[in-house]
C-alpha cells in the first residue's frame, strides 16, 4: 500500500508552501533568466553581442538591477547554473541582490550539468536557489506525443519533483507542449489535457506534496503554423479548461511559459486566462522568459548608453504582467520594440 508523502515532515511541507506562495503572491510571476550558453548566444547574436561569459553577466546584471518598480511584479528568477557565481558590479553576488528585491531564486536543473544531476550537486543547489525548473518537451503532429513519451517525461519530472521536495527545494513541473505545427486550438487542448493528465498521476505515485509546487505549462494555443485565428477568450477558455480537468486545486500556483508568443500577446492571453469566467482554483501567472525580455535586448543592443533604456522596456513588461495575472491588463497599444514581433523558434531548446 501505498504511504501518504513518506518522505516529508510537517515542517517541510509547511517551507516548501510557503516557498511555493511567496513565487506567486499577488501580483507576482517569475522571470525566465536561464537561458543556456546556447540559448542565450542566440539572442546576444541577435542583437551584434558577442556571446562572452562578461557579456552574459552583464546582460543579466541590467535584468537583475531593474529599479524597485519591478518588485511587487517579480516574484522568483530562474537562472542557469553559471549565474549562480556571478556577481554584480557593486561585488554583490547576483542571488543576493534578487534576494534583497523580495524575489525567490531558482535554477534550472534539466541539462544533466547542473547541481541536482550531480554526485555533490544537491547540497550545492540547496545553499543558493529555494526553487527549482525542469523542462520537458512533447510535440504535436499526427502521431505525436506517443504514450511511451507522454509517460516516461511524465515519470521524469515526477521523480525530479520529489528529489527536490526532499531537498528542501520547490519544484517547478514544465511539461511544455511545443507550439511548432499547424494543428488548431482543440488539438492542442486535447493533447495538454492527456500530458497533464499524465504529469499528476506521476506525481501521486511519487508522494510529490502538491502544495510544494509549481507547474509551468504552455498555454492552449493554435499550432504557429495554423491558419485560423483564435480570440484571446478563446484561448483563455481552452487553457482554463484544461487545467481545470487535469491539475488538482491544492496545486499553488500555475506560471505559464510564453513559448515564443509575442510580448503582448503573451500579455493579453494572461490577463483573458485571469478574466475567464470559470472557477480558477490556482493563481494564474507567468513564468516569461522571451516574453519579458525581448525589446529588453533590442533596446540594449550591447551599448552601455543603452543601459537605462533597456531597464525601462523590461521593467514596462514586468508591469503589465503584473497587471495580467489580476485581470487588471488594459493594452495600450504601445509596446516596446519587439512587442508585437513573433518570438517563436522551431523545435525550441532553452
Ligand atoms: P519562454 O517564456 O521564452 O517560452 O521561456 C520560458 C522558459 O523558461 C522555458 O523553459
Amino acid at each position: 500500500m501505498p504511504t501518504e508523502y513518506p518522505a516529508l515532515t510537517t515542517e517541510q511541507k509547511k517551507e516548501l508552501h510557503e516557498i511555493a506562495q511567496r513565487i506567486v503572491a499577488t501580483g507576482k510571476g517569475i522571470l525566465a533568466a536561464d537561458e543556456s550558453t546556447g540559448s542565450i548566444a542566440k539572442r546576444l547574436t541577435s542583437i551584434g553581442v558577442e556571446n562572452t561569459e562578461e557579456n552574459r553577466r552583464f546582460y543579466r546584471q541590467l535584468l537583475f538591477t531593474a529599479d524597485d518598480r519591478v518588485n511587487p511584479c517579480i516574484g522568483g528568477v530562474i537562472l542557469f547554473h553559471e549565474t549562480l557565481y556571478h556577481k554584480a558590479d557593486s561585488g554583490a553576488l547576483f542571488t543576493k541582490v534578487i534576494k534583497d528585491k523580495g524575489a525567490v531564486v531558482g535554477i534550472k536543473v534539466d541539462k544533466g550539468v547542473v547541481p541536482l544531476a550531480g554526485t555533490n550537486g544537491e547540497t550545492t543547489t540547496q545553499a543558493f536557489a529555494d526553487f527549482a525548473k525542469w523542462r520537458c518537451v512533447l510535440k504535436i503532429s499526427d502521431h505525436t506525443p506517443s504514450r511511451l513519451a507522454i509517460i516516461e517525461n511524465a515519470n521524469v519530472l515526477a521523480r525530479y519533483a520529489s528529489i527536490c521536495q526532499q531537498n528542501g527545494i520547490v519544484p517547478i513541473v514544465e511539461p511544455e507542449v511545443l507550439p511548432d505545427g499547424d494543428h488548431d486550438l482543440k488539438r492542442c487542448q486535447y493533447v495538454t489535457e492527456k500530458v497533464l493528465a499524465a504529469v499528476y498521476k506521476a506525481l501521486s505515485d511519487h508522494h510529490v506534496y502538491l502544495e510544494g509546487t509549481l507547474l509551468k505549462p504552455n498555454m492552449v494555443t493554435p499550432g504557429h503554423a495554423c491558419t485560423k485565428k483564435f480570440a484571446p477568450e478563446e484561448v483563455a477558455c481552452a487553457t482554463v479548461t484544461a487545467l481545470r480537468r487535469t491539475v488538482p486545486p491544492a496545486v499553488t500556483g500555475i506560471t505559464f511559459l510564453s513559448g515564443g508568443q509575442s510580448e503582448e500577446e503573451a500579455t493579453v492571453h494572461l490577463n483573458a486566462i485571469n478574466k475567464c469566467p470559470l472557477v480558477k482554483p490556482w493563481t494564474l501567472t507567468f513564468s516569461y522568459g522571451r516574453a519579458l525580455q525581448a525589446s529588453c535586448l533590442k533596446a540594449w543592443s550591447g551599448k552601455k548608453e543603452n543601459v537605462k533604456n533597456a531597464q525601462e522596456e523590461y521593467t514596462k513588461r514586468a508591469l503589465a504582467n503584473s497587471l495580467a495575472c489580476q485581470g487588471k491588463y488594459v493594452s495600450s497599444g504601445q509596446g516596446g520594440a519587439a512587442a508585437g514581433e513573433s518570438l517563436f523558434v522551431s523545435n525550441h531548446a532553452y
